[in-house]
């Protein structure tokens, strides 16, 4: 039976959810049928698709061009996901949306977890922030946010021209030396590996709504995750990690983001390491040319 509903079917995560293990029980209509921002479209696939559960993986999260498109950035991740939120309370529809590492500041030094306080640096992480509250008050019972982090998937991320492993991989062959940030650690993670867990926590019967964080294992800079992926593919070229103080692309970036999946892992939901997911991504994407 196809109960659930994904927005966002042509991005990352969407690729990675309709090649899953759920794949026969998803309606994924394109951006046509369905933009979140367009209340009516939104209704007419609920009336006609009649989900239990929807995923929205729809966003606005290239960081400077939220800065740019402030009321763009809120009207996507906050006001439509708040009409989202409200439709599936008022239907009893449960609702999985995402959030990310950047509701926090980076101040702290070990992992995140769901409780902690977040503070965002800029205008996406604020956006971001409100959409979670906003789903959480329209529909406390129905609600489930998950935050992730550097999200890397078979289908790439449009919106930002690719993703990050096959931009590091394409450069290995304009360059024999790479700068790459060393004071931003994170969790890259692989969208099969959180695919997997969003289906696991759906059906998961003791997973209350509320805030759940959904990673890979582990930490890294982006500077190490870069040289894991040339060690893995055995490409030469060498990382030079930089320090940028936390900027970015002109914009102010948390310097530790690292979430901690403590909820889900009460619920016996573990993802793998980072280590592990990329080698996998790099085998299927046959880059990899190392074996261990
Ligand atoms: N990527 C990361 O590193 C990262 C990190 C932390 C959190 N997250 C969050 O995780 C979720 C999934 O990320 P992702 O990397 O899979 O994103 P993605 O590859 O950029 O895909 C986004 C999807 O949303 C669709 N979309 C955008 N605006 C829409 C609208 N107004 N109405 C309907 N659909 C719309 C896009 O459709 P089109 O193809 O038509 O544009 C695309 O299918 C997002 O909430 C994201 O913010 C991502």
């Amino acid at each position: 039976m196809k109960d659930i509903l994904l927005i966002g079917a042509t991005g990352q995560l969407g690729g990675s959810l309709l090649a899953g293990a759920a794949a026969d029980r998803i309606h994924a209509p394109n951006r046509e049928v369905l933009d979140i921002t367009d209340a009516e479209s939104v209704l007419r696939c609920i009336d006609i698709y009649q989900p239990r559960i929807i995923i929205n993986t729809a966003a606005f999260h290239n960081v400077p061009q939220c800065e740019e498109q402030a009321d763009q950035a809120m009207k996507v991740n906050c006001v439509a996901v708040y009409r989202l939120a409200r439709l599936c309370a008022e239907r009893n529809i449960r609702l999985v949306t995402f959030s990310t590492d950047y509701v926090f500041d980076g101040g702290q030094r070990t992992p995140y977890v769901e409780t902690d306080m977040p503070a965002p640096l800029q205008i996406y992480g604020i956006s971001r922030l409100a959409g979670e509250h906003a789903a959480l008050a329209a529909a406390p019972r129905h609600a489930y946010v998950v935050r992730t982090c550097g999200l890397y998937g078979e289908q790439g991320a449009v919106s930002k021209g690719g993703n990050f492993v096959d931009k590091r991989v394409a450069d290995a062959r304009q360059t024999d030396k790479l700068d790459m940030s060393s004071d931003q650690t994170v969790i890259p993670t692989y969208t099969a590996d959180l695919a997997e867990a969003v289906i696991a926590l759906i059906n998961c019967e003791g997973a209350e709504p509320g805030v759940y964080h959904l990673v890979n294992q582990g930490e890294c800079t982006w500077a190490e995750f870069t040289a894991a992926i040339y060690e893995a593919c055995g490409l030469a070229t060498v990382v030079n990690p930089v320090d940028r103080g936390g900027l970015s692309g002109g914009m102010r970036r948390p310097s530790y983001s690292v979430i901690a999946n403590t909820r889900a892992a009460a619920l016996g939901i573990e993802l793998p390491h980072w280590r592990d997911a990329l080698k996998r991504y790099l085998s299927r994407k046959g880059f990899r040319t190392t074996t261990d």
